[in-house]
């Protein structure tokens, strides 16, 4: 097959045997999918320009919710705090214990939450919570009383209105959760409602998103940290801002010249100006429980890429271009191709492709494949994945331009599925970022931050003390 002129800077799976109709529709495939570096540079130009908006008023796509945490962390903090962590694929409930000079001791527990928990009244939701809460209690032996109540961080991964560092209310749900009832209300209340009924001795003291928490655990551990990520289930970003900046801010008055500033990017560009919206895209969109909102999010996230990919797969299908024609139960099931298929598929090095062959015939029942069939949809994971990585370094670059990045360099802590196990996603984000900023990319470093949420939930609940 002849090479695509395409400007791609990774090496895209080629096929040993394919018609002109396959060829010429993975070359328009391709194309689509497809972000060269003015593109990419035109896209976090525009980001950074939202996130300028978002800090001068309220109610725009991009919220950019100040979070009142207002200390960075020294690294010398002690005590003992709770956590409760909702809004990734587990309910998280943690014991942080702080040791100061940036050490950390967890004890942690995770709890299933059913489709019916997130789609059901709230009120049954947070309820559960109050449980989860009292159940690791009484697991892990931990006193205490009605006058002298334990300290939680409440991480709540969803967008809100956040008004003080223990009051924010829910502006509408995101990542496959709609349980109704809570739009609107003050999630620390309702929480803090669910555990007084249930006479659990416990105060939420502070209310964090998921890559605040990031933020802050990685900074008590690395001074140099300019931003929290989340790269999994949902995607996400928090950075340090100086309050000046923060113009919408009105009423609030501190001592300190810098908050974190909780970004919301997964609603970037639901306006549709400058992302590359595939017919793929829009299907997803269209058929997703929250149309035209999380535009970003749709292209990034853990929980929509293979959603993309299928869509991609099921058009070839019926092109007569893949599977001969056929298509299976499975496959033919909204979010039945795993984003964890894609890195298995995008993984696979052997010849003949055999990994792919078992998730696309044992895991999906598709009744035979051949070694092009896989190929294609090889490629396919690629396409997807690769594109994912690129815009996730287009809101990246765009958040470093708006930091001032010392000359020694600075850290970012990623934490996500995503991040930590699809392939050469940190590879390709780092490919991207150089081409959008130039040398000064390699003095950022992106490390993992594994499970930060829950130890800056409880740092913010010092921080807040
Ligand atoms: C939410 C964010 C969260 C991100 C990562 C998004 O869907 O809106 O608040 O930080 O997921 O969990």
């Amino acid at each position: 097959m002849t090479p695509i002129p395409l400007t791609f800077t990774d090496k895209l799976q080629e096929f040993n045997d394919c018609s002109e109709s396959h060829k010429s529709a993975i070359d328009e495939i391709t194309k689509e999918f497809e972000i060269n570096t003015d593109k990419l540079k035109k896209i976090s130009e525009h980001f950074r320009n939202e996130m300028n908006k978002g800090l001068e008023k309220h109610g725009q796509t991009v919220a950019m919710v100040p979070s009142y945490v207002t200390g960075i962390p020294t690294g010398k903090e002690v005590g003992t705090f709770l956590a409760l962590d909702l809004g990734g694929t587990n309910l998280r409930m943690c014991q942080v214990n702080l040791e100061g000079d940036g050490k950390v001791s967890v004890r942690q527990q995770k709890y299933k939450v059913s489709d019916s928990l997130k789609n059901g009244e709230a009120r049954h939701l947070f309820d559960y919570l109050a449980d989860c809460v009292d159940k690791f209690l009484s697991e892990f032996n931990i006193s205490s009383s009605a006058e002298d109540k334990l300290k939680l961080g409440f991480t709540f991964s969803f967008p809100v209105d956040q008004t003080a560092i223990n009051k924010g209310s829910l502006i509408y749900w995101t990542k496959g959760y709609t349980a109704p009832g809570a739009v609107g209300k003050d999630v620390v209340f309702m929480l803090q409602d669910s555990l007084n009924r249930k006479v659990v001795p416990v105060e939420v003291t502070a209310l964090v998103n998921d890559t605040v928490g990031t933020l802050l655990a990685h900074a008590y551990k690395h001074s140099n940290t300019l931003l929290g990520v989340i790269l999994g289930t949902g995607t996400n970003g928090a950075y340090f801002e100086k309050i000046s900046n923060i113009k919408k801010l009105k009423s609030f008055s501190s001592n300190a010249d810098h908050m974190v500033i909780n970004i919301e990017w997964g609603a970037f560009d639901n306006e549709r100006k400058v992302l590359p919206l595939t017919m793929f895209d829009n299907k997803l969109d269209r058929k997703s429980n929250n149309p035209r909102k999380q535009a970003l999010e749709k292209f990034i996230s853990g929980m929509y890429l293979g959603e993309i990919a299928r869509n991609v797969l099921l058009n070839l299908i019926d092109r007569t271009l893949l599977f001969d024609g056929f298509s299976s139960k499975d496959l033919n099931n909204q979010y039945y191709f795993e984003t964890e298929y894609m890195s298995t598929i995008e993984a696979d090095d052997t010849n003949t492709l055999e990994k792919t062959k078992r998730i696309l015939e044992e895991s999906l029942n598709l009744p035979s494949t051949t070694l092009t069939d896989r190929q294609i949809v090889k490629r396919v994971c690629q396409l997807v994945g690769l594109r994912a990585a690129r815009l996730s370094a287009a809101a990246l670059s765009a958040v470093i331009s708006q930091c001032n990045v010392p000359e020694s360099g600075c850290n970012i802590g990623i934490d996500g599925s995503l991040f930590l196990f699809y392939p050469s996603f940190k590879e390709r984000i780092k490919r991207a970022l150089k081409e959008c900023l130039g040398p000064n990319a390699d003095k950022i470093e992106l490390d993992l931050a594994p499970d930060g949420s829950g130890v800056g939930a409880a740092l913010a609940a010092m921080l807040s003390a």
